[in-house]
């Protein structure tokens, strides 16, 4: 199952994201491809923003930050978004240190990952595929696809 979005601006493609996160259950990994500068970590803060979270910036460096949900749901759990980038990472053992297969299998978390290609094989089945597009400075092709390998 896939569906395509175009935007025309950043605040469109976050709207994009702030709806995703408003329809997805936690425990599946959301995996954003494209090129540099398609919309990715706009797409994040979109995501992030309907949770209340403001301004969040890629992990480039860090690879991994993750913000803890406090508004929502139950009193003993927390929840989490992962945000992800594994721009500058260079090897599976990199992967492993950074704990991200168990991040892929956590129930409590929305785990987003931006530069996904180095862990492609470590995807479970109800990964959610987004892959970007810029087609003109301000426009962006975004399609989601459901249960399908990449
Ligand atoms: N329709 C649009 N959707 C998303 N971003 C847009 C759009 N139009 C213009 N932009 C601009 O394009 C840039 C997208 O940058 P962003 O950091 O989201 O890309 P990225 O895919 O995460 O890149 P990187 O691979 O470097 O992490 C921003 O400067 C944003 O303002
Ligand atoms: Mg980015």
């Amino acid at each position: 199952m896939t569906k395509t979005f175009v935007t025309h601006s950043s605040k469109q493609t976050q709207q994009i994201g702030k709806d995703m996160a408003a329809s997805t259950l936690p425990g599946h990994p959301i995996v954003l491809m494209g090129d540099l500068g398609s919309g990715k970590t706009t797409f994040v803060q979109g995501f992030g923003s309907y949770f209340g979270f403001k301004r969040m910036t890629s992990p480039t460096y860090t690879f991994i930050k993750s913000y803890k949900i406090t508004s929502q749901i139950s009193e003993n759990t927390s929840y989490w978004i992962n945000h992800v980038d594994l721009y500058r990472a260079a090897t599976i053992s990199d992967i492993h240190n950074l704990g991200i297969p168990d991040l892929l299998h956590d129930p409590l978390s929305w785990t987003l990952i931006e530069w996904p290609e180095l862990i492609l094989n470590l995807l479970p089945k109800k990964t959610i595929i987004i892959k970007f597009t810029q087609s003109d400075k301000n426009m962006r092709k975004i399609v989601v696809s459901h249960n399908q390998t990449i």
